[in-house]
């Protein structure tokens, strides 16, 4: 089915996987605690250069606690060539896991403290009563991935006000004038923000001009991903199961 991939290939994907995936689908591809067993995963079988799991990849799957990520196609046709590196058969299995393997102590100290989590939430505000909203494993994609965005959070009738910040833009006018502010559109042809002051203001675009810099609140937990420790995830879980 597959061809063998160059071996310098398939070391580059085991170091991408290993620092972008392993987190959630185990070091070895066969599963982990929140996402499934990609080596047997029927996508990945029928996938043959990384063309079907390049737009998972890019495009994540939010609802069910799988982000997107900013990697290259090339990235992924590395990772696409470990994956199909491996062998089909079930040794390696994943028994199953028990989420709750943390201590709730640590996490509240770690979320307090060290994990800097307080800088834009609070377990009192936003994540109040988290524990009773989803299941332990989709409390620990969600601390990994961030979540789907604001989107998915102002449908849920019963979560609490958000203080997490928006998604904000910056355009830079061509006489070097900046305005900032939440992000109300966006188009190629045009774009538009509320500032401080909750003033709209819309801005046509030709090609590059004005400058646009758009910043994802969810950018912090993207940037995190390769640093986690799994000793802080689990303390984390077992911390944020307790808001009932
Ligand atoms: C935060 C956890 C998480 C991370 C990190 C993650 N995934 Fe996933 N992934 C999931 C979950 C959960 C699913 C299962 C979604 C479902 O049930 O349909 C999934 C599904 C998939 C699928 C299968 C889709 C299908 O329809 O069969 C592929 C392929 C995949 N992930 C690849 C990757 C790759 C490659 C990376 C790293 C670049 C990665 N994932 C990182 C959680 C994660
Ligand atoms: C710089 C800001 C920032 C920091 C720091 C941060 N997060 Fe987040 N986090 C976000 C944003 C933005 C969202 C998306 C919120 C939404 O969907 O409404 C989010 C979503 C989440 C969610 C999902 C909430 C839900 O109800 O869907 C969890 C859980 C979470 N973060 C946990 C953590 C933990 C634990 C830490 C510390 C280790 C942390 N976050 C640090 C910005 C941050």
């Amino acid at each position: 089915m597959h061809p063998p991939a160059p071996p310098e290939q398939v070391a580059r994907g085991e170091q991408i996987f290993r620092s972008n995936c392993s987190f959630c689908h185990g070091s070895d591809a066969r599963g982990g605690e929140t996402g499934p067993n990609l080596v047997r995963d029927e996508v990945v079988l029928r996938d043959q250069r990384g063309e079907l799991i390049t737009p998972i990849v890019q495009n994540g799957i939010p609802a069910q606690g799988m982000p997107k990520f900013a990697l290259s196609a090339a990235d992924i046709t590395d990772i696409a060539a470990w994956l199909h590196s491996q062998p089909l058969s079930d040794r390696g299995a994943p028994s199953t896991l028990d989420i709750l393997v943390g201590d709730a102590k640590h996490g509240e100290a770690y979320f307090n403290g060290a994990g800097r989590c307080t800088q834009c939430h609070s377990a009192t505000g936003d994540l109040a009563g988290i524990g009773s909203r989803y299941e332990p494993k989709t409390i620990q994609n969600l601390i990994v991935s961030g979540g789907g965005g604001r989107g998915r959070r102002r449908s849920a009738a019963a979560a609490p006000p958000v203080n997490v910040p928006p998604t904000t833009v910056t355009v830079t006018l061509p006489s070097g004038q900046r305005v900032q502010g939440d992000l109300d559109h966006l188009s190629a042809f045009v774009v538009a923000l509320r500032d401080s002051n909750g003033a709209y203001h819309s801005f046509a675009r030709h090609d590059s001009i004005p400058k646009v810099v758009v910043t994802n609140p969810l950018q912090w937990h993207i940037d995190r991903l390769p640093q986690w420790r799994d000793a802080d995830i689990h303390d984390l879980t077992a911390y944020l199961v307790t808001l009932k």
